[in-house]
């Protein structure tokens, strides 16, 4: 008979006694902050989709780098809009690109704030999609080229991490040897591995001018459905972050977040690589949203959720919410 002998209730009676049995606590040292950086200059335009966030020119995304780091976030992940866009993408690997340019500016300012670069042809190409077109489809290998001149650039350009985000198949596989080849052995991937095509992007395409373009008719390219994975699988991402690994991938990546916690706890079991959820647009404006309409309690439903993303296995935490909970805690 375990009642009364067992009262779960003991364990909760007080503050002090919840601290001290407590299984999870959020660090700010868990969280990477998402920062927008535009071409242009003396800019600092509030993001219409993602109120609190910004876009920064490289002339003034050192200052925002710098506030950053002394609330003692660990890293930012850089995305980039570039001055103009092509088919090819080709302001991806330029080397006086937006985030190319952002990387110095930071490294200039700040020592200890490592700097993770987006690596993804979709803001720069002007069909908007994650790789080159070729007879209507996504033409994975020849991506995987670009996408590996755009990580090594960002190298070139002082980043500690990159993070390919495009879902090509072998894409690590690309970036590490052009890494090794030209002498960034400590330059960490940080791959998006189990990336899904979910609907909870959209404010962030808005955000970064990097939706699939409107006038594109081929079933294969209306959506981003075939390199992003299907939303019901989860062995799948087994294999797709094992592989991964394989190639050479540092850390991995299970996003979004909140709709995939079981496949964050599955990763965690599973492998012993660092994995970080990325608690995308859609899911901060969720919570923004239902604050604003006065219909939940803002900060500790940022708290709540951050922490279930963690106690399901996650060991970095990316998310906009970065600086303002990392003044909640
Ligand atoms: C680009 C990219 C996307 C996000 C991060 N990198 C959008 C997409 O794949 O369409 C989404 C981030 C967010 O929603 O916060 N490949």
């Amino acid at each position: 008979m375990p009642f009364p002998q067992i009262r779960m209730r003991r364990l909760r009676k007080s503050p002090a006694m919840r601290r001290l049995v407590r299984e999870t606590t959020l660090r700010v040292d868990d969280f990477v902050y998402p920062l927008f950086v535009k071409a242009g200059e003396n800019l600092k335009a509030p993001i219409k989709s993602l109120p609190g966030c910004f876009h920064f020119s490289p002339d003034t995304i050192g200052a925002e780098a710098t506030e950053v780091a002394s609330l003692g976030i660990p890293a930012v992940l850089l995305f980039g809009l570039p001055k103009a866009k092509d088919a090819g993408g080709s302001r991806a690997w330029a080397e006086d690109g937006v985030v190319q340019l952002a990387i110095k500016q930071i490294k200039d300012k700040t020592s200890d704030l490592l700097v993770i670069t987006d690596v993804c042809l979709c803001e720069y190409t002007d069909h908007g999609h994650c790789g080159l077109i070729k007879d209507g489809k996504i033409d994975n290998d020849a991506t995987c080229e670009l996408l590996a001149k755009m990580a090594l650039s960002h190298a070139q350009a002082g980043a500690d991490i990159v993070a390919p985000s495009d879902m090509m198949d072998g894409r690590v596989k690309f970036i590490r040897e052009a890494l090794e080849a030209n002498g960034f052995h400590d330059v960490a991937i940080m791959s998006y591995a189990a990336k899904y095509a979910s609907a909870f992007y959209g404010p962030f395409r808005d955000a970064a001018e990097s939706a699939p373009a409107a006038n594109l008719h081929e079933t294969a390219l209306k959506n981003r459905k075939t390199y992003q994975m299907d939303p019901a699988n989860s062995d799948q991402a087994m294999a797709e972050i094992a592989l991964d690994i394989a190639e050479g991938a540092d850390i991995i990546m299970v996003k979004p977040a909140l709709p995939y916690l079981d496949i964050i706890c599955r990763a965690n079991e599973r492998f012993d690589t660092p994995i970080a959820a990325y608690n995308v647009s859609g899911e901060y404006m969720m919570l923004n949203s239902a604050a604003d309409a006065g219909l939940l309690d803002r900060e500790p439903a940022i708290l709540e959720t951050l922490t279930a993303i963690k106690r399901a296995g996650a060991d970095i935490i990316i998310t906009y919410f970065a600086k303002q909970a990392a003044k909640q805690i």
